[in-house]
Formats: structure tokens, C-alpha cells, sequence
């Protein structure tokens, strides 16, 4: 882990408001490349960094790993509050503040061939990156990708997408969760991410009880390092903390119905 100035390379408005039953929901998604040899050296899937986000943010906020390549890594962020606002304020040349990797990231098992990953929104953010690097092992990927309309982020061409938007305006009408019954068989592992929502729906299919799954959790937090203990979650195995065991953890693990999830 290091704490790092990193340098905008570039800050992209990949879309703009999205709206929820007429009403403003978030603010725009932005896809930010950073130079930061230290981070980009160490990143794995499913790590995230802490970012400083301006005078006014007091927290450094956690965000995903989306992308690595030789120039740097990529932050898909929505813009929610201060924060992400600040962050997408931020020009080329700019500074930002972070330190990472951090987190367990995803597990690949070596023997894995097929994957089955299911993104919700911006939840895409880290399963690029995942996709990148397997795609790179020889895996075969599958990608369920569930979105509110038809704006959404392009992937990899060398995976099979599957979309699904909830206004019906590009791929299946409905949710992400609704398809995801029928890829299930022949899968070796399943990685997901994406809101609270979509994790619970996962953990009552009773097709997905004796498979591999393993989710991406989002819980505000202070310090990133596992010293707070404002990200704890109850799981089957005790109390854990999102920052320093997570955030990947086994859908089956997570005590669901027993916790207040902010987020
Ligand atoms: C491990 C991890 C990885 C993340 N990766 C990404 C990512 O790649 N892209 C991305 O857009 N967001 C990601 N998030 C969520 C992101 O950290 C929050 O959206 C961000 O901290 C909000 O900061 P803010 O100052 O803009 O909003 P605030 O003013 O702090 O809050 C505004 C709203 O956002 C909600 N919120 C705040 N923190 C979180 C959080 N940690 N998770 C979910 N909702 C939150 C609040 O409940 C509130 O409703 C990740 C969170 C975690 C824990
Ligand atoms: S954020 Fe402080 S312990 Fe996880």
C-alpha cells in the first residue's frame, strides 16, 4: 500500500444526469485516468484506493480499480456528493491524493474456465479491470450488464455482454437478476457487483446456493485501513471489516438480514 500524488492524465463526462422517476438520481459518471506508478504496479481486481476529494472532504472516499494499463490506472466514478463532485472537477495536470491498492480483491482460481460476472450500474467499475485480466489467463467471460436505460459503458469486444436496461431501451426489460438464472449452469465462478438491492436478490436464488459467488461490498468508510471500524459487516464467519477482509466476500457468507447497510 502507498500513499501517493497522483496526477490527472485525463477527466471524461462519459454521460450526464441520470433521472429516476423524474427526479435527479446522480449527477453524471466520469472516467478519470490517473498516473501513479506505485498503485498501478501493485493493483489487482477488485482493489480500490482512497482518494482525497478537495479542502471540503475531510475523508479520503474509496473508489475501484476500473482499468490498468502502462500509463496508469482508471476511476469510473458517479458523482453523488462533495466528493465525486470535486473529483469531477478535476482537469488534466490536476493532483489528487490517494494511497492503495487496498482490499482483498477478487480470487480467479487457476482451474476456472468459464466466468460469469453480473454488473449493476456502476458497479462495472471493478469487473473491467477483472475482465481485462482474465481475458489476458485464457478465461471465457460472460457479462450480464444491468442498467437503468440505454447509456452505459462499453466493454471488452471479447466477452459475450448480455444487457439488460430497466426502461426496456437496450437489451432485456427488467432487471440484471431476472436473466441471471438461465447462465448460472456451467459457470465455475461468479463475480458480481453492484447495489445492496441486486446482492440480496442473489442471496435468495436458490440456483445460486451451492455456487461460487463472489460480490464487491460497499460500505461508507473513514480510514481504508481496517482501523475505524466504520465498514464492519456480520458475516457467518464474525464480524468483518469491508476495508481490510473485503470488500470481495462470498455472497453466502454475508449475514444479510442482520445489519443496517447504509449505502
Ligand atoms: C470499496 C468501495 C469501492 C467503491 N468504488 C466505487 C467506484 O468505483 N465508483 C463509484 O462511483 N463509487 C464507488 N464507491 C462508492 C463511493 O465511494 C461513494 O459514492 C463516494 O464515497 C461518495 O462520496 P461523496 O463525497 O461524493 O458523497 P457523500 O456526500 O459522502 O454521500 C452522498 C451519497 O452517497 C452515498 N455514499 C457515500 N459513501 C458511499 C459508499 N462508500 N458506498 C455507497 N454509497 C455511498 C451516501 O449514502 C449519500 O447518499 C465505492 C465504495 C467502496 C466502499
Ligand atoms: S473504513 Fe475504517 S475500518 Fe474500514
Amino acid at each position: 500500500m502507498k500513499q501517493v500524488s497522483a496526477t490527472v492524465i485525463s477527466n471524461e463526462k462519459l454521460w450526464g444526469e441520470f433521472r429516476l422517476h423524474g427526479r435527479p438520481k446522480y449527477s453524471g459518471t466520469w472516467l478519470m485516468w490517473l498516473k501513479c506508478p506505485d498503485v498501478t504496479r501493485e493493483a489487482k481486481p477488485g482493489q480500490f484506493v482512497m482518494a482525497s476529494c478537495g479542502e471540503e472532504c475531510l475523508l479520503p472516499r474509496p473508489f475501484s480499480i476500473h482499468q490498468v494499463n502502462d500509463k496508469g490506472i482508471a476511476l469510473l466514478f458517479q458523482v453523488v456528493g462533495k466528493g465525486t463532485a470535486w473529483l469531477s472537477r478535476c482537469k488534466a495536470g490536476d493532483m489528487v491524493e490517494m494511497f492503495g491498492s487496498l482490499g482483498n480483491g477478487f480470487t480467479i482460481h487457476p482451474t476456472s474456465k468459464k466466468l460469469l460476472l453480473v454488473a449493476g450500474g456502476v458497479g462495472i467499475a471493478p469487473l473491467r479491470f477483472l475482465i481485462d485480466k482474465t481475458l489476458e489467463q485464457g478465461k471465457e467471460v460472460t457479462l450480464l450488464y444491468g442498467t437503468a436505460d440505454r447509456k452505459r459503458y462499453s466493454t471488452s469486444p471479447q466477452i459475450k455482454l448480455v444487457s439488460a436496461t430497466e426502461d426496456g431501451t437496450v437489451g432485456y426489460k427488467g432487471k440484471v437478476t431476472d436473466l441471471l438464472p438461465q447462465y448460472i449452469d456451467g459457470a465455475d465462478q461468479i463475480f458480481a457487483c453492484g447495489p445492496l438491492p441486486m446482492y440480496k436478490t442473489m442471496a435468495q436464488m436458490p440456483e445460486l446456493k451451492d455456487k461460487p459467488v463472489q460480490i464487491s461490498l460497499e460500505m461508507r468508510m473513514a480510514c481504508g485501513l481496517g482501523v475505524c471500524y466504520g465498514c464492519t459487516v456480520k458475516t457467518k464467519a464474525g464480524l468483518k471489516q469491508v476495508c481490510k477482509d473485503g470488500p470481495m466476500f462470498e455472497l453466502s457468507e454475508i449475514l444479510w438480514d442482520e445489519q443496517d447497510f447504509e449505502c
